[in-house]
């Protein structure tokens, strides 16, 4: 038989590794519980034509894509987004906005391998639906930014631009939707020349040139000169208008840094309005992204719904946590290993084993038959806290044998008393 890898761009994720992606999508969890995000589980495995509307030709090139057995064409999920828009519009329909949905897992692309680009990958994703307000906009990045922090990132900044200032440009010139999503892709890639190229009008293509060649001090004088190519463009003006009440509010209720590009475009097809990614200086690709898409629900057959969300690569996370040398703790529990002396009283530490687990200690039975002194080396090197000795000269007085695996000390404890000598 040969040696079995993980398939390409796939991983196995052991000890630290695990570690740190329980640790942060504990920290996501806890995030979408002060922020009012409920949780809600999707399948892996959806239908192409779901996963494939509106997510833009960059991921449906790279989707994991199989006919089932019953030969439906489905996929494996790219994104969370599709899913929770699906679920607004069937068994959330009937449910008061806003609705704040939080979910976390794998997703899959077809990406080219390399460092902090996998082709199965964490996210964690959260979706505001039902408001189109700045507010819900600026609660987006701020909890990205509360995430971040709370994790121990040291040093990361946020990008941030407009689809609504873009497409509202590319409206105002009749320009169809096919080829707006084409001029993004190529802003997106920041190949803004072939982008222009696709623009018939020379007034649209002057208004986003403007854009494009804007350098600011800081966001607010960008805002102004964005503005200030805007005059005609009233669907434009409302965007930047949005954009300038969400920034407000962002910066006036937290330290952030951030950048505002007028010419930043996204891969995903369904934005309308605000993105925005997050970035550590080490690395160029992004820790996590999100935005505005007050279309999406509609496409899938339910009432117009406005929307914003975010989406966190747990992977990328993981990444930049280990680059700036940021160190964890997962709350580790004192562990037990109960060993049995002789076979004569194997139930007898089962059953204390048992009552153990009930009182919440993390017990591991001693399940290899071993003798006392391999057992309890095995369990030193495994940096387990304590080890419960059961012997039959002890059991006659209720009571085992404590050992205290770190300090290396023993003594015998009667029964009743156990799970408190090893809390303490
Ligand atoms: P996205 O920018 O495609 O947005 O992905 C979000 C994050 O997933 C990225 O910022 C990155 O950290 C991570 N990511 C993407 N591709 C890979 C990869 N091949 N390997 C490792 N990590 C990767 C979305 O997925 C949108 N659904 C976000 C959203 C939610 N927008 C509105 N609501």
């Amino acid at each position: 038989m040969p040696s079995f890898q993980p398939v390409r761009g796939m991983r196995d994720l052991i000890g630290q590794e695990a570690q740190a992606f329980t640790y942060i999508v504990t920290k996501a969890r806890k995030t979408a519980n002060l922020y009012g995000f409920r949780e809600v589980i999707t399948p892996h495995v959806e239908s192409l034509d779901l996963l494939s509307a509106k997510s833009g030709e960059e991921i449906r090139q790279r989707m994991f894509i199989f006919k089932d057995l019953g030969d439906r064409q489905v996929a494996l999920r790219p994104e969370f987004t599709a899913s929770i828009a699906r679920l607004v519009t069937s068994n959330l329909k009937n449910e008061p906005k806003p609705l704040r949905l939080f979910s976390s897992g794998t997703v899959y692309r077809y990406d080219e391998p390399q460092r902090g680009r996998y082709r199965e990958f964490w996210q964690s994703n959260f979706e505001l639906i039902g408001s189109d307000k700045p507010e819900a906009d600026a609660e987006i990045v701020l909890l990205t930014n509360f995430l971040m922090t709370n994790l121990g990132l040291k040093y990361y900044a946020f990008k941030i631009g407009s689809i609504g200032v873009i497409r509202g440009i590319l409206n105002a010139d009749g320009i169809d939707e096919k080829t707006q999503n084409n001029v993004l892709q190529l802003m997106d890639k920041k190949d803004l020349d072939s982008a222009l190229k696709l623009v018939d009008s020379e007034k649209c293509r002057t208004t986003l040139k403007g854009l494009i060649n804007i350098k600011g001090e800081n966001w607010q004088e960008t805002i102004e000169k964005m503005k200030s190519y805007l005059e005609y463009y009233d669907e434009a003006k409302i965007a930047v208008e949005n954009l300038h009440l969400t920034l407000n509010l962002i910066t006036e209720s937290t330290n952030i840094k951030l950048t505002l590009e007028p010419a930043f475009a996204r891969g995903l097809e369904y934005y309308t309005g605000m993105i925005f990614e997050v970035y550590i200086p080490q690395l160029d690709i992004a820790l996590g992204g999100g935005g505005r898409y007050d279309r999406l629900i509609e496409t899938f057959g339910g009432e117009p719904t406005p929307a914003v969300g975010c989406a966190h690569g747990i992977d990328r996370v993981a990444l930049a946590l280990q680059i700036q040398g940021t160190t964890f703790e997962l709350t580790t529990e004192k562990r037990v290993v109960v060993i049995p002396i002789t076979d004569a009283v194997r139930t007898q530490a089962f059953k204390i084993a048992q009552s153990l687990r009930l009182s919440g200690v993390a017990v591991e039975f001693e399940v290899m038959g071993r003798k006392m002194v391999k057992a309890l080396e095995d369990a030193d090197k495994r940096k387990i806290g304590f080890a419960v000795i059961v012997g039959e000269r002890e059991l006659k007085e209720d009571a085992v044998v404590l050992k205290d695996l770190v300090n290396r000390k023993q003594k015998q404890v009667t029964l009743k008393n156990l799970v408190e000598e090893i809390k303490n």
